[in-house]
């Protein structure tokens, strides 16, 4: 079987491609220092697809460590490059571990790539890089905007790394996913989001409200010029988002790639405003929502949502799911987890 090395792999979004990269025949192994999940999501992964994956608890950022990956891992033909801290707010006031944790774990993995001879690379972007964009929906062309936060600029960052790496090694080529909302569990509920910081992504926090633990929560501004008042997102279930990122290793691997390095838009195509996102979860658990209407969140852009065609055009890849599976899966898991 052919293995890809996952960072990140006990994480939220790398746990749910791990299971997508089993299902599909290839054999993952993991990089995670458990820094923002444990490795409960193995136990989950191995009670959905009956294999046991290896997580190595290593520190991307450190070189010697994650070179003794690769030298007990011979022959890996992708690294799907997951790890990263993620929290907009805390990057703000922590920009240097930001820079350090999410750029020299980069650069680590890309060197790794060089020397071992992996020829294959697909890193986690978002559509964080896009800024306040001017156009919509953004496509891959759409231009960067300023980056609102430390973290995004990692992203943009991330990604010119990249392209200058891949233009003269010809050797390695990659994918950068800028991912939208990515939301929703496995339909097992046995894997699901699950950070050490507490949640402030809207589709965990009504699962939390209505599950009871917050007594309540806020829609972050309701006169904005949108069809209801309310910002819009384009969220992708994690199970689609995983698939997007087998479908690139397929790609890559049969030489499809029309340059070094790529980018794909991965959402769904569709803007959904926080209260129809809330009114979707209200239909499918049968349960109200206790929400007040409240001020904006600083920060926050009005519309963002994906133009996917070039994703559907040279990957074959489709979302098969929408906001009610979301929040299906969603309350599902957070019922579970409890
Ligand atoms: P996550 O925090 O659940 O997973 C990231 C994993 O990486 C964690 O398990 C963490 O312990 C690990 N990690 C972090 N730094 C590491 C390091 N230096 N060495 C080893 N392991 C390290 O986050 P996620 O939601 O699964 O996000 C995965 C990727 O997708 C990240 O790069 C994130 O920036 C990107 N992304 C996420 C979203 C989102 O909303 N979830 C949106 C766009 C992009
Ligand atoms: C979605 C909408 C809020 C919580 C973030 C990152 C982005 C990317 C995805 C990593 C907004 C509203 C939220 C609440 C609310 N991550 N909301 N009440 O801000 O679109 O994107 O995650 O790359 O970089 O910035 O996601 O889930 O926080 O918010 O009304 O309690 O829900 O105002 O309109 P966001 P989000």
């Amino acid at each position: 079987m052919q293995k890809v090395l996952v960072t990140g792999g006990t994480g939220y979004i790398g746990s749910h491609t791990i299971v997508d990269l089993i299902n599909s025949g290839f054999e993952p192994i993991s990089i995670d220092n458990l820094s923002n999940s444990d490795e409960k999501a193995l136990a989950g992964i191995r009670k959905i697809t009956g294999k046991r994956v290896k997580n190595y608890r290593v520190d991307g950022c450190d070189l010697k460590k994650t070179r003794q990956v690769f030298e007990k891992n011979p022959g890996i033909v992708g690294i799907i490059h997951f790890a990263a801290l993620k929290s907009v707010e805390e990057s703000v006031f922590q920009p240097l571990r930001y820079f350090r944790n999410n750029n020299d774990s980069l650069l680590n993995i890309l060197s790794c790539a060089q020397e071992f001879g992996v020829p294959n690379v697909i890193f986690s972007s978002s559509c964080s890089v896009y800024g306040n964009a001017k156009e919509l929906p953004v496509t891959e062309a759409t231009p960067f905007q300023e980056a609102e936060c430390p973290y995004a600029r990692t992203k943009q960052m991330g990604e010119k790394i990249i392209e200058d790496f891949t233009k003269v090694t010809p050797t390695v080529r990659a994918i950068c996913l800028r991912y939208f909302n990515p939301a929703g569990a496995h339909e097992s509920a046995l894997i699901g989001e699950s950070p050490r910081t507490k949640a402030s992504n809207l589709v965990p926090v009504i699962t939390e409200t209505a599950f009871g633990k917050r007594p309540t929560m806020t829609v972050f501004g309701h006169d904005y010029d949108t069809r209801d008042g309310s910002c819009v997102r384009d969220y992708i279930h994690v199970m689609d988002l995983a698939a997007a990122h087998t479908a690139c290793l397929r790609y890559l691997m049969g030489g499809k790639n029309t340059a070094p390095s790529e980018i794909f838009n991965v959402g769904i195509g569709d803007g959904v405003t926080v209260l129809e996102a809330i009114n979707a979860f209200e239909k499918v658990s049968g349960q109200k929502l206790n929400y007040q209407l409240g001020p904006r969140r600083a920060g926050d852009v009005v519309s963002i949502y994906a133009n996917r065609d070039k994703a559907e055009r040279l990957l074959g890849w489709v979302p098969k799911r929408g906001i009610e599976e979301i929040m299906q899966t969603a309350w599902a898991w957070e019922k579970v987890r409890g």
